[in-house]
């Protein structure tokens, strides 16, 4: 037999070795096989209640530093007081803040719109109702709402004497806050739009 040449033999070992390198990479391509770094595939994963070496006072969630602010609930400013928009229940409001609440006037106030700009912003406080609240209130306020003739117990109609009577801010809070059968909506209506519907709520209430 020839003997093999030393480059021949190199060749040789390069083939062999990338046929056994083949084999061991791909013998099943579902699977991974070789992982560098494993350490950075698979992090170590807190859930929220577990201890935490991380961090100084041992938790994983960590409380919101003093003076946080949630995004879309920048506090409501009344006076010299800042309200937590919607954040703190109800129930855990103290006179003085409730009366604050309802003391509130929209973003707008005291401003002397154009018919342009009013009519926008009333369209889109129509949009808002008709989509959160027509449900209950009817497409017209009145408190017919379709889930009225299944059993959900009517809401009043906000034409009525008692919500003629109610300030902006006190509609605001019902809104926010929720009251009664009617529960908050500030999760879905965002702070500006709750305003806008109390707009519509009003143009509604100035027709016969
Ligand atoms: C699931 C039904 C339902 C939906 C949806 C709903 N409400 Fe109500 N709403 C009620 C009920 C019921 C009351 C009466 C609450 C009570 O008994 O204190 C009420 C009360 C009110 C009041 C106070 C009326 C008054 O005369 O005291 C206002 C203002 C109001 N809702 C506005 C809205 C707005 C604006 C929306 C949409 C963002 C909305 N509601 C969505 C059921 C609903």
């Amino acid at each position: 037999m020839r003997r093999i040449r030393p480059l021949e033999g190199f060749f040789l070992l390069v083939i062999l070795s990338g046929a056994a390198g083949h084999w061991a990479l791909t013998s099943d391509p579902r699977q991974r096989h070789v992982e560098f770094l494993p350490e950075m595939v698979y992090g170590a994963a807190y859930e929220a209640q577990d201890p935490n070496p991380v961090f100084p006072d041992g938790r994983t969630q960590q409380v919101p530093p003093p003076g946080t602010i949630a995004r879309g609930h920048a506090p409501l400013r009344v006076g010299d007081r800042l309200l937590s928009d919607g954040t703190t229940p109800w129930e855990r409001l103290d006179a003085a803040e409730r009366a604050a609440w309802d003391a509130l006037v929209d973003p707008w106030h005291g401003e002397a719109l154009d018919p342009g700009r009013e009519a926008a912003l009333v369209a889109r406080g129509s949009a808002v109702f008709q989509v959160q609240c027509a449900v209950c209130h009817g497409p017209g306020g009145l408190g017919d709402g379709p889930v009225t003739r299944r059993g959900v117990p009517p809401p009043p109609s906000l034409k009525a004497e008692a919500a003629l009577n109610m300030s902006d801010g006190q509609m605001f809070r019902v809104i926010t806050h929720g009251r009664g059968n009617m529960a908050p909506y500030a999760a879905q209506v965002g702070r500006e739009d709750r305003w806008l519907v109390i707009r519509y709520i009003r143009s509604l209430q100035r027709l016969p």
